[in-house]
């Protein structure tokens, strides 16, 4: 009998053939996003989306039978579904690193929802399992890969705003508890505003700089509780575990430095705000948690000039089917783990300064991302 390692599993189907064709896509987690994710990834032709599962399996049998897909049922029915090469992980922050490990020791590549981990630590063993068995691990966000985001890259990178030097990131909302059914996690170790959204703008900063070298932050809570505010839970108490504002300073390897803020805890919203100055103007970002949007360059006359957006509108899924045209070209995909590994060493890093009342130095680091090709779209199937 031949021995079939993890990696042998990767790459070739039961019959011990390489892979080729679309790619089967298993989804773990039938909540709230996955209408999202599974309005696109149904219709990318590169992908076949074959199984869904949850642990509420009746959940998970609703969703497949709402999209078309196939199959539903348990995680480790979906984990045995010889055709399921990507599992899209979409269950809550604290699951995020069991439910992929098991994926990945399945020998299936992950794309993950973000946050990538709730620590270094098992981020770091998530790493090191997947290189270990030849599979990818990738992670959201994969916003940036966008028309508006490819776009204000873009302009950064072909110098309309000369060399970029510092940039601004804003989010403030009242709480996401207002409009969510099931806000607790949100609320929870691993999440609070920096966790829940700071991947957006920490992600499009690090676009921007490059890796983050140092970091200093200050942080509080406004109330100990929350209450729900929508679906069959509203009206219920429940407690809040980690700061609600974050007010952060960023150092990058390139000498830049940018600054954020990130709450939960501001009556007046204001979100989506990533501002670029750089020697000769400021670029204005489209809001870094869409896929589309202008960006606005200032370079000092009375209006800005306005860039409009232009490369792929798709949404959530969008990294999925790019990543599955990465294993099947055998490059490297644009979302990578380490990617989201740095993030994560960036927002464990503010909390430890915050905690500490001290500067904190981050080890972790990453290579550039490569800019999509303007016309990428994952509407048109590249796979046969
Ligand atoms: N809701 C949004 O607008 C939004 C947007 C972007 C990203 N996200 C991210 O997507 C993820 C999911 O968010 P959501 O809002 O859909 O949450 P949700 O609570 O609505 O759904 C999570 C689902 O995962 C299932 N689940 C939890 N643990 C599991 C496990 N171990 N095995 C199998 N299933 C499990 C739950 O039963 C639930 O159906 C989070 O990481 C969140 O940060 C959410």
């Amino acid at each position: 009998m031949t021995d079939t390692t993890t990696a042998d599993r990767a790459t070739a189907s039961s019959s011990g053939a390489p892979r080729t064709g679309p790619v089967g896509i298993g989804v773990v987690g039938a909540g709230v996003i996955s209408d999202q994710y599974l309005g696109n990834l149904t219709q990318f032709p590169d992908l076949r989306v074959l199984f869904i599962a949850d642990i509420d399996e009746e959940r998970a049998a609703a969703q497949a039978e709402k999209w078309g897909v196939p199959g539903s049922g348990s995680v480790a029915e979906l984990l045995a579904h010889d055709d399921v090469e990507i599992v899209v992980n979409l269950t809550i922050p604290a699951a995020h690193v069991e439910v992929a490990l098991a994926a990945v020791a399945a020998g299936k590549h992950v794309w993950g929802e973000k946050p990538y981990a709730l620590d270094r630590e098992s981020g770091q063993r998530l790493l090191a399992a997947a290189q270990e068995a030849g599979v990818r691990v990738a992670v959201a966000p994969d916003t940036f890969l966008g028309a508006g985001l490819q776009t204000a890259l873009r302009v950064v990178r072909q110098g309309d705003i000369g060399a970029p030097l510092t940039g601004l990131a804003l989010f403030q909302v009242p709480g996401p508890e207002s409009w969510h059914p099931s806000p607790e996690f949100l609320f929870a170790h691993g999440a609070g505003p920096m966790f829940d959204v700071g991947p957006y703008y920490l992600t499009t900063l690090v676009q921007v700089f490059g890796p983050v070298a140092k970091v200093t932050a200050t942080s509080s809570k406004a109330r100990e509780t929350r209450v729900i505010g929508s679906g069959p839970k509203a009206g219920t108490e429940f407690p809040v575990e980690v700061p609600t504002h974050v007010s952060a300073l960023l150092q990058f390897e390139s000498g830049a430095s940018a600054q954020a803020v990130f709450s939960f805890d501001s009556k007046l919203a204001r979100a989506g705000f990533v501002e670029i100055a750089g020697t000769e103007g400021t670029a204005v970002f489209p809001d870094p948690n869409m896929f589309d949007g202008d960006t606005l360059v200032h370079t000092g006359g009375d209006e800005p000039t306005v860039v409009p957006a232009s490369g792929s509108t798709f949404t959530r899924g969008t990294g999925v089917a790019e990543l599955a045209q990465a294993i099947r070209g055998g490059r490297r995909e644009r979302v990578p783990g380490e990617l989201a590994f740095h993030v994560l060493d960036v927002m464990v890093s503010l909390a430890e300064s915050a905690e500490r009342d001290e500067s904190v130095v981050v080890a972790s680091s990453l290579e550039p991302t490569p800019e999509l090709p303007e016309d990428w779209d994952p509407s048109v199937a590249t796979l046969s």
